[in-house]
This record gives C-alpha cells, sequence and structure tokens, in this order.
C-alpha cells in the first residue's frame, strides 16, 4: 500500500474524510504537528493506528473536533476545563476530560480509562476535514514510535507511507511541537505535557499556578501511566487450560466466556480488549486466565497491557 497524497482542496478534504469514515487511517495536519488519523468510534481503526505507529503499548490517543460545541456529547466541559476551552480553543491545547459513558468512543481510544484528551485544532484544513468526517477522529503524532514528530506530510510519507492509507498535505505545520496537555481537577489543573500553547498563557487565564502532574502521570514511558485501567479480577497469562473458577478469555477458535478474536486476528483482538475487560469485570469475575497470544505486532501491545493487569497489585 502507497499513501494517496490528498491536495488541501475540496476534493481532497471530501477523499479524507470518507476514508475516515470508511474506517481507513489519513494523516492531516493541525498547527502543532500531522496526526494519524482514524474514526475515534471503530475500535478497528484505532487498533490499526497502534499498528501503523508500532507502538510496543497502548498510550491513550487525543481525540480530535471541529469545534467546541462538537465536545459536549463525548465529555465534561466544565469549571477550569470550560474556561480553557474557551479561551484556547481552537488551538494547541488538549484537556484530559471525565468521558460521557456511552458516547461511542472505542474504549481502545482511552485505554480503558473513564478520562479522555480532548483537542480542537486551529488549523483550517484541519477543521473542515473534522467537519467534513462527523465525526471524532483519534490522532497521535504521525511519526513511528520512537521517532520525532512529523510536520510536513513527506516527513509521514517517508516514514508511515506504507502503513496508512492518505496523507491531506497541508503544507509545513506552524508551531511544530505538540500541544499542551492539562487535567483540570477538583484541587486545579495539572500540566501533564508542556507544548505548543505555553504555560503563562494558561496560569494568566485561570489566575494561578498550574500544578505538576502526580509523578506516576508524567507521560515519559508511554502506557506506564499508573492510572491504566486494570481488571478487578485477577489475572493469569498464557493459559492453554483454565483452572476451576478461572473464566477464559480467549484468542483463536477456543471454547471460552469472551474470545478477543475467534478468527486470531491480532487488530480485532486490539480493538476488543479493554471493552472485553470491563465485561469482565461487569459479569463479576474474580479469576481471568488468558488464552496465548502470539507476541509481535499489535500482539506485543496487548501482551504488554495484559502483563501488567497480572503484575501484582500494590
Ligand atoms: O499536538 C498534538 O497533541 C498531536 C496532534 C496530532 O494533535 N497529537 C499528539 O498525540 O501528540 P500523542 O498520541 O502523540 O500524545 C498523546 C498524549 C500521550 O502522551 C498520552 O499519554 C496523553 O496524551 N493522554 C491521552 N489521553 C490521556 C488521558 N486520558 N490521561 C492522561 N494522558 C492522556
Ligand atoms: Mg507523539
Amino acid at each position: 500500500m502507497t499513501a494517496e497524497r490528498l491536495a488541501p482542496d475540496a476534493r481532497g478534504i471530501a477523499r479524507a474524510a470518507q476514508l475516515l469514515h470508511a474506517g481507513r487511517l489519513v494523516a492531516f495536519p493541525t498547527e502543532t504537528v500531522y496526526g494519524l488519523g482514524g474514526n475515534a468510534c471503530d475500535g478497528r481503526a484505532v487498533a490499526a493506528i497502534f499498528a501503523a505507529k508500532a507502538r510496543p503499548a497502548f498510550n491513550p490517543l487525543i481525540v480530535h473536533f471541529p469545534d467546541v460545541d462538537a465536545v459536549s456529547a463525548y465529555a465534561v466541559l466544565k469549571g477550569d476545563a470550560l474556561r480553557l476551552a474557551q479561551a484556547f480553543w481552537p488551538g494547541p491545547m488538549t484537556l484530559v476530560l471525565p468521558m460521557r459513558a456511552g458516547a461511542g468512543l472505542s474504549p481502545l481510544v482511552t485505554a480503558g480509562l473513564s478520562t479522555v484528551a480532548i483537542r480542537v485544532p486551529d488549523a483550517a484544513l484541519a477543521r473542515a476535514l473534522l467537519t467534513e468526517a462527523d465525526c471524532p477522529v483519534a490522532a497521535p503524532s504521525a511519526n513511528p514510535s520512537g521517532r520525532v514528530s512529523a510536520t510536513t506530510a513527506d516527513h509521514v510519507l517517508e516514514h508511515l507511507g506504507d502503513r496508512i492509507d492518505a496523507v491531506l498535505d497541508g503544507g509545513p505545520c506552524d508551531v511544530g511541537v505538540e500541544s499542551t496537555i492539562l487535567q483540570p481537577g477538583p484541587d486545579g489543573t495539572r500540566l501533564l505535557r508542556p507544548g505548543g500553547l505555553p504555560a503563562e498563557a494558561v496560569e494568566d487565564c485561570l489566575g494561578r499556578p498550574l500544578l505538576a502532574p502526580e509523578v506516576s502521570e508524567r507521560p515519559t514511558a508511554p502506557g506506564a501511566l499508573a492510572s491504566h485501567y486494570a481488571p478487578k479480577g485477577r489475572v493469569r497469562l498464557n493459559v492453554e487450560h483454565p483452572r476451576d473458577g478461572e473464566t477464559l478469555l480467549g484468542f483463536g477458535p477456543v471454547a471460552c466466556a469472551l474470545n478477543l478474536s475467534p478468527a486470531g486476528d491480532l487488530v480485532e483482538a486490539a480493538a476488543n480488549l479493554f471493552g472485553h475487560l470491563h465485561r469482565l469485570d461487569a459479569m463479576g469475575v474474580t479469576a481471568i486466565a488468558v488464552s496465548p497470544i502470539p507476541d509481535h505486532g499489535l500482539g506485543r501491545a496487548i501482551n504488554d497491557r495484559l502483563a501488567r493487569a497480572a503484575a501484582p497489585r500494590g
């Protein structure tokens, strides 16, 4: 597959929106960096984003909307969050907000968390695409894991051209560094990642200093957030034959309560992972056994997540 390079005109935008709607991956420019976009309500599209980035872990992704009004169906905006949204959106700011349950976002987008990172970018082309796509668009920076972020369509094509469907070419990004990530909370607003919006501007708006992230929340090690979702039940991995009292979370053609992918498809398994873990919780399961999952491609990220879930709890 070689990605289509789409022109920044009505035809290019329509094609990009059509691809996103069909669950395909489209890189597009925001004012910060190029994002690797997929429909945030389509678990397979979100899984495909992780596969394209070759991320060894599921880090929660930023979900993009065309305007502030579109956000409220998916997340709760009040207090500091509302003030910041009104002051700095559209712009290079991401807010981590309480998610509205049942709004339809894939649990993989948030790595199973109850909060969601949301951004309304300012770049006209990004907003035109988001308006036309008419779905929330999950987009991490459009670089393979461990590489620098892409600020031109050529950067994107060089590293991801054989793994995505299209790139909307809007020329170089203005800001060039990622968005500032903030998490408003009851005791103040935390700065989770410095970025394109200066912290001083945020503090001026709020009239008080930003709080440092909690040590466990520093997004230095991808997927290492302590708040990452873990199921309530005990987890045992690489299980062919579950013990009495264990509920099998299957992979491939096995008899089990819930199957990540009966066909043994890692993209399908990733898309189902967090939803199934939540379902096991809802079923009141106290001991989870997981079928062996191949440790390549998305299997590595699935196994990373399950290994954390299986680790002794503090
Ligand atoms: O400028 C940007 O922010 C670009 C453009 C494309 O919008 N996007 C971007 O995404 O940089 P990404 O995936 O590379 O970085 C997202 C960061 C990750 O460090 C992740 O840990 C954090 O956002 N994040 C996402 N959801 C979170 C949540 N619910 N709680 C805490 N951190 C979250
Ligand atoms: Mg990134």
